[in-house]
């Protein structure tokens, strides 16, 4: 397996933590991984209201900050929502676009691929994410990921393609405790490469990187690194335990 490219560890931290003091907290142990394990692209996708206190606290430093949601627009009368150029002008660097956990709010591909479209517009590194509910014997959950894939990245201007990650979320590995086998991240990730060779060609299948979230912990992140050919991960819950995060991030050496 040829891991030749720069691995990137994602941290989401969906709704969390609770107050601005543990934000600071968590962001100050994230910088500090971040500085230790400079062979790694490390990222910080935190709820809106503490992106401009964790850039504060990483400063030029390592350690990049993101969103995990934007809105298609860059401005207007949308109550609640954020823009990319926002999420930029605050310091943010990546979005997440099409989390599962957004998906089952009612976000469908036509409007990821719009979200996708407004990140790179703001010059914002997208992370797009795609997962299967199940694993159908039959093999369709592999056309819905095509699906996926294929319709969120349709609108993109070519030249952006390149600061695209895509993380395979199965949908039942995330907050589960249960991961899919090295094998089959493998094989989705050889799937997603195949998909966007077809739909593009081999030079954006091998620039795009691709990621795997769903119950990365400390202890099975070098088996799934190692084994499957991924750049790295996509961590929810252990992304808010420094010891465990720095942990994974280490496994991507
Ligand atoms: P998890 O979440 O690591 O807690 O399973 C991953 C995600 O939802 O991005």
């Amino acid at each position: 397996m040829s891991q030749t490219k720069h691995p990137v560890v994602i941290a989401n931290w969906k709704m969390n933590p609770a107050t601005q003091n543990e934000a600071k907290t968590i962001a100050k142990a994230t910088v500090a991984i971040a500085k230790k394990n400079t062979h790694a692209t490390v990222v910080a996708c935190v709820p809106h209201i503490y992106i401009a206190e964790v850039k504060k606290t990483t400063g030029q430093g390592p350690l990049l900050v993101g969103a995990q949601n934007c809105h298609v627009d860059v401005k207007g009368a949308y109550t609640g929502e954020h823009a990319a150029m926002q999420i930029k002008d605050a310091g943010g660097n990546y979005v997440i676009v099409g989390h599962s956990e957004r998906r089952k709010m009612g976000e469908g591909n036509e409007l990821i691929a719009k979200k996708m479209l407004a990140a790179t517009v703001a010059k914002l590194s997208p992370i797009l994410c795609v997962g299967e509910e199940v694993r159908d014997t039959q093999g369709n959950f592999l056309t819905m990921i095509e699906t996926q894939v294929v319709t969120a990245l349709s609108a993109l201007p070519k030249s952006r393609l390149k600061d695209v990650i895509i993380a395979y979320e199965p949908i039942w590995a995330i907050g589960t405790g249960a991961t899919a086998t090295v094998a089959d991240v493998e094989e989705m990730q050889m799937f997603i490469k195949k998909v966007l060779t077809k739909q593009f060609d081999r030079t954006i299948a091998r620039h795009v990187r691709i990621v795997y979230g769903g119950s990365v912990n400390a202890d099975n992140a070098r088996e799934l690194f190692t084994g499957s050919g991924v750049d790295g991960f996509l961590v929810g819950g252990a992304s808010l335990k420094p010891v465990d995060f720095g942990k994974i991030v280490s496994a991507t050496k």
